[in-house]
């Protein structure tokens, strides 16, 4: 079976348990769970039930696909993401997306947990995704399945949405949330980065360090839908600081700056 028709298969079925169709698709990154709060009229999907998606193994994510309202606005909210060193081919992290896409959806936010390269961002900082570097040792699109998704050679040299962004600086202004702007480097994990490696990174321009997002970003742009990314900082990747943090320490740091991100998202969410 091609990955077109299980795609097709999984969105069948969450059909049979949510009819309605929603235009946002929300990836909830480390700590972001909490945005589902927020959502009326709430469907919650197991990624188990959902035939041929994959399943999570990370603490911090619970794995399901929520269906619910923002501001009378539908979504579809993935909490939990599917990681390459969890050991998920680059396809399979993609795969929810696919499906999200057959399921209707046109807008696509990412956000993600990341460590900043940047030495002006602290803990807890967020940073407004303006670019990515591709550090992955594949690529989703590769092979002839991903042809029934997209073309072959989808253009990548403006993966984010300019008026959404504007959009984003604009209504964190007006909430007073300080928002940074910088590519995002996305790395296979899941060991951190050498000092060597943290130079290197700065100096081909990366601003924020994390391990997903990246082939989230490529497989949804294939699929002509729009994205918007958010890094939470959630620690200093600098090369004289050594890192000793674990993921319960990233998850609480997301966890905390989560709220601020929470109501950029409502303020970006609103029917225009
Ligand atoms: N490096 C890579 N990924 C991360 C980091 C980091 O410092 N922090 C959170 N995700």
């Amino acid at each position: 079976m091609t990955e077109f028709q299980k795609a097709q298969q999984s969105a069948d079925f969450i059909r049979t348990i949510q009819p309605e169709a929603a235009e946002v698709g929300i990836v909830l990154g480390s700590g972001l769970g909490g945005f589902v709060d927020h959502l009326q009229d709430m469907v919650r999907i197991s990624y188990h039930s959902i035939p041929h998606f994959p399943v999570t193994t990370v603490e911090g994510h619970s794995g399901e696909l929520i269906f619910g309202n923002l501001n009378g606005i539908r979504i579809w909210a993935m909490s939990g993401r599917f990681h390459y060193y969890e050991a998920y081919e680059l396809n399979e992290t993609v795969f929810p997306l696919r499906v999200l896409k057959l399921l209707g959806v046109k807008r696509l936010v990412v956000s993600n947990a990341a460590g900043g390269l940047n030495p002006d961002f602290e803990p807890g900082d967020l940073m407004l995704v303006t670019d990515q570097i591709d550090l992955f040792p594949d690529n989703p699109l590769r092979g002839k399945d991903a042809l029934d998704f997209g073309i072959r050679f989808p253009d990548m040299s403006g993966p984010f949405d300019t008026e959404w962004q504007e959009l984003a600086k604009k209504r964190a202004g007006e909430l007073g949330i300080p928002l940074h702007e910088g590519v995002y480097v996305g790395t296979k994990g899941p060991s951190l980065e050498t000092r060597a490696e943290i130079r290197h990174f700065r100096m081909i321009g990366g601003d924020a360090v994390g391990m997903s997002t990246v082939p989230e970003v490529i497989a949804a742009r294939q699929m002509g839908i729009k994205v918007i990314g958010f890094s939470v900082i959630t620690n200093q990747c600098l090369p004289q600081i050594p890192k000793e943090f674990t993921h319960e320490e990233v998850v609480a740091v997301a966890n905390r700056a989560g709220g601020k991100l929470l109501e950029i998202l409502k303020g970006i969410l609103q029917r225009s």
